[in-house]
This record gives C-alpha cells, sequence and structure tokens, in this order.
C-alpha cells in the first residue's frame, strides 16, 4: 500500500504546475514606479538587515550589484549585510532558524518559493506582503504561475529575486578531448544516465582525472534529483512530492543504483567540500562533469572562462526538456525591525533594475518577465528559452519541492550513504521514512 506522502499536503500541486512565461526581452520601459526610491523611508534615515547566503564569490558579485541598485534607489536607508556563507544556505538556514526562534527576525531574508517558504509561513514568521504588490506594481510582472508558488490563502508572502536552474552538467572541454568524449553540449542532450555513466568510465580510464566531480551533503541530494528526474522523468519525480510516485518502488530503486555508480565516480573529499571547489576542479581540467545550478556560470564568467571553448553547460543526461527550477524570494519577517528598511529592499528586488542588476551577475534569470535581456550571457539565453518552453520541476535541494523537515532527514540519508554507512537498500528505506506521513 502506497503511504501517504508526508510533502503532499504541503505542496499539494506545485511541482506539477507549468510556468506560462512571457516573452523575457521587451524593453525596460516598464520600470517600477519608483526607480529612485519611493521615499516612503526618506523622514528618517533608516537601515535594512538582509540575511542571506550569498557571501562568497559569485553569489557575493550578485549580491553586490544588488545592493549597487540598492543604494540608488534609496540613499536613505543603509544596508547591512547579515549574509552567513555556505552554499544552499547550509550554515545559514539554522541561524536564521535560531534568530527567528528568539524573536530576533533580520529585516528580510531569503527563502525558496515553494514549500520551504510555506514552511515560514505555517510558523508564523513572514508577514503578507500583497499590498506591496500593488503599491509598487509587481501583480502583473512576475509569470501566474510563480506567484501562485508565493501564494497561500490568497495571501503573497515574498517577493521573488530570480529563477535559477538546478539540472545542469558543467564539463572541461580539454579534458573531454583527452578523454576522447564528444566536445559539443548538443551531444549531450540525448544521453540517458547509462551513457553518461559509460562515458565516466571512460574519463577514468583514459585520463585518471576525477569524472565526476561533486561537494558535501547538500550538493550530493543535487546530483540525486538530478537522477530521479532523468531515471523517472518528470511526471515520475513530481509524483514523489505529490504522492502518486512510491519511493519504495522499483524503479526508485534502479535510479539509486545509478546514484551509487555516479559516486562511485567522484572525488574522495567530497564531504567536506561546498559547491565551488568541485567546479573549480572542471576549471582546472581535474574534473570532467559537475552538477550544478548555474550559479556557478557566473563563476566561469567572473573567471574568464569561455563557453563551449573552455567550459560546456548541457541539461544533466537525461533531463533534457526538464526545467529543474529554484527561485530566491525575499520575505518581510514577523517583527523586522526596520520594516521601512524591509519596504525599500523589497521595492528594489521587484524593480526591473534591481531583477536586472542582480541575475546578470549571478546566473539565473529575471523573475519578471519584462527585463530586458538582450545582453544576458549566451548560457542565460538558453535558460531563459528553456525555461519558457519545458516541463518546470521542483529543486529538491533546494526548497522548493519538500518542507525543510523534509529535505533535513534526506539529508541525512544521503550523508550516510556517501560515507558508506548504508546500502542502496537501507538508504532507499531512509527516503521512504523522510517522505511518509
Ligand atoms: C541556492 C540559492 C542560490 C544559490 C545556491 C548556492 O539555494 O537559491 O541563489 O545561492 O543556493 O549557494
Amino acid at each position: 500500500m502506497r503511504t501517504v506522502n508526508k510533502v503532499t499536503a504541503a505542496v499539494a500541486g506545485v511541482a506539477a504546475l507549468v510556468f506560462s512565461l512571457g516573452a523575457c526581452s521587451s524593453s525596460d520601459d516598464n520600470t517600477t514606479p519608483a526607480a529612485s526610491g519611493t521615499g516612503s523611508e526618506s523622514a528618517a534615515a533608516t537601515e535594512a538587515e538582509v540575511f542571506t547566503w550569498w557571501a562568497d564569490g559569485s553569489e557575493k558579485a550578485g549580491l553586490d550589484a544588488l545592493v549597487a541598485v540598492f543604494d540608488t534607489q534609496h540613499p536613505n536607508v543603509k544596508f547591512v549585510n547579515a549574509a552567513v556563507s555556505g552554499g544552499g544556505g547550509s550554515n545559514a538556514k539554522p541561524v536564521l532558524a535560531s534568530r527567528l526562534a528568539s524573536n530576533d527576525p533580520p529585516d528580510s531574508f531569503q527563502a525558496h518559493a515553494g514549500a520551504e517558504l510555506t514552511d515560514y509561513i505555517n510558523a508564523g514568521q513572514v508577514q503578507d506582503v500583497s499590498n506591496l504588490y500593488d503599491e509598487f506594481g509587481l501583480n502583473d510582472a512576475f509569470p501566474a504561475d510563480l506567484i501562485s508558488r508565493l501564494t497561500v490563502d490568497g495571501k503573497i508572502y515574498s517577493i521573488p529575486s530570480n529563477i535559477h536552474r538546478a539540472n545542469v552538467t558543467w564539463a572541461n572541454v580539454a579534458l573531454l578531448k583527452e578523454a576522447g568524449l564528444p566536445t559539443d553540449a548538443a551531444a549531450y542532450e540525448s544521453y540517458t544516465t547509462d551513457q553518461w555513466i559509460t562515458a565516466l568510465q571512460q574519463v577514468k580510464d583514459k585520463t585518471g582525472k576525477t569524472p565526476l566531480s561533486v561537494g558535501g551533503p547538500w550538493t550530493q541530494v543535487q546530483l540525486l534529483e538530478n537522477v530521479l528526474i532523468a531515471d523517472l522523468g518528470a511526471d515520475g519525480y513530481n509524483g514523489l512530492w505529490d504522492g502518486s510516485t512510491d519511493w519504495a518502488g522499483s524503479d526508485v530503486t534502479a535510479a539509486l543504483k545509478n546514484y551509487e555508480k555516479l559516486l562511485s565516480f567522484t572525488n574522495e573529499d567530497r564531504d567536506g567540500l561546498d559547491w565551488a571547489e568541485p567546479i573549480a576542479s572542471v576549471e582546472s581540467g581535474d574534473a570532467a562533469f559537475n552538477v550544478m545550478g548555474d550559479w556557478a556560470e557566473a563563476q566561469f564568467e567572473a573567471d574568464g572562462k569561455v563557453l563551449n571553448t573552455d567550459y560546456l553547460a548541457f541539461p544533466t543526461p537525461g533531463t533534457n526538456g526538464v526545467f529543474d527550477f529554484l527561485a530566491d524570494s525575499f520575505t518581510l519577517p514577523v517583527g523586522a525591525p526596520h520594516p521601512d528598511g524591509a519596504k525599500a529592499w523589497l521595492e528594489t528586488i521587484g524593480s526591473v533594475d534591481g531583477q536586472k542588476a542582480f541575475n546578470k551577475a549571478k546566473g539565473s534569470i529575471p523573475a519578471r518577465t519584462d527585463v530586458d535581456t538582450s545582453d544576458f550571457s549566451e548560457y542565460q539565453q538558453t535558460a531563459i528559452k528553456s525555461f519558457a518552453n519545458d516541463t518546470i520541476v521542483s529543486s529538491l535541494a533546494h526548497g522548493a519541492a519538500a518542507p525543510a523537515a523534509v529535505l533535513s532527514d534526506i539529508t541525512d540519508a544521503i550523508s550516510k550513504f556517501s560515507a558508506g554507512s548504508s546500502s542502496v537498500e537501507e538508504l532507499q528505506a531512509a527516503l521512504v521514512t523522510a517522505t511518509k506521513g
């Protein structure tokens, strides 16, 4: 008998929603009403303490680009950076949880659209900001289905800054060549997981380099979610979150066996790493492939690497035609000490200028549909096209698919598996437990 899935209530229908994205390439004419600020905060100088995990490298560069727009739009509001480093919020989320628990919220914090945000809403930790959608003219600015992922009982509790893709595989062109593998991204679009495993073996045999780099637990969860999408298909993967796919089923077992094989081709020091080091090893040619979200694109660009010359980016083998989605979205916490500062920050987040500057630097695409993206990178053009045309699924590792408690239990199971303390059978049993009510 199929168990009732613990995530179903929280995210019913979420994963199966299909976005209808309007054209992403119209002009900048439609700026927010207050490109230079509403002035609502100008009577008295205030501040906005903003909590993110964009503390290093290309992620900090993205935040800096956003802050530059904020400073222009709201010169009277001091930006206070409360970022806690650690990709995927691995360190930040526990710090935030303890701040919220002790009634010490920042003025705004980063959360993921979907199940993670629903957690904060259910806990009564964030305020309804629907009035700001009216005030800033945001109701038609975002795709309707993104708004529906942010809405609970008719209220909207955050303003999205961006859309990232989590099913991207990055590869080093020179090392692929040395291994005798194709050096054009298109060749990998039709690959299955099995064909990819054969290619990984070829990298190992012919070059002795790391076939697939990966980092610590959250990056392994992201690798797992990619394999589940590849092997179960978008519908089967969505079914894991709405209860229609059985976590105990034989198709999940087969996917986990593939996950085990993929892990066997990875660097042994994986558990202590974040995302940037494994991407750096693809950049340097120490590793051939890495699966990571497209914040990695910003790092390749920052390091002066050229797409299709130095590195490739393509949908993870088996996931072509699927866009594994996550969106960062900013909140107004209950009890925020500087609500005027928070409001100013949220205005910048939702503005055309803020979304343009931030996403160009971050590797993501604007959540707004009316930002001129003609000067965005070649990679970002592929993401824009895929988001408009492909099937959208929700990222597990980045809070869109499952509540925090479920993700935390899955992450523990994945850590144990990486440490060699559990078998595929035990991993599957742990995943069943993690997701059942
Ligand atoms: C995600 C977040 C991205 C990026 C990434 C790596 O959870 O949504 O914006 O920061 O983590 O840290």
